[in-house]
């Protein structure tokens, strides 16, 4: 049986599943939950920039480049009303908890950084 959340996204925009975390990305006018997980080795992709072109986001740890669609491929099921969101979890019985926490992969693109090490 699915697990299911409310959030108040005027307050909270990060979802901890036991030690799995989720942050809300926003994408134009929809907002995400997403997995908090860079495939290198699992830098936080909520403080990772995204480059000029808007697509990816550039890992904090080690600067690899993640496809903002690869990140939307993690997303859990979402159905947002005005700062309402109802959430649907994974069903693994660890704890639960919904925090506020800097989200630097909303802001607009870094207009400094280079190019580097890619993954889709
Ligand atoms: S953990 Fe993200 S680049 Fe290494």
């Amino acid at each position: 049986m699915a697990r299911v959340i409310v959030m108040d996204l005027s307050r909270h925009n990060t979802v901890m599943v036991g030690h799995d975390r989720y942050f809300v990305l926003h994408e134009g006018e929809r907002s995400l939950l997403v997995r908090d997980h860079c495939p290198h080795r699992g830098g936080p992709l909520s403080l990772a920039r995204r480059t000029p072109d808007g697509r990816r986001l550039s890992c904090p740890w080690h600067g690899t480049k993640v496809g903002v669609s690869a990140v939307k491929r993690s997303c859990l099921p979402m159905v947002r009303s005005g700062d309402e969101a109802v959430v649907v979890l994974p069903d693994t019985g660890d704890p639960v908890s919904v925090i506020h926490k800097e989200i630097l992969a909303n802001l607009p693109p870094d207009p400094t950084h280079d190019e580097g090490a890619e993954s889709r």
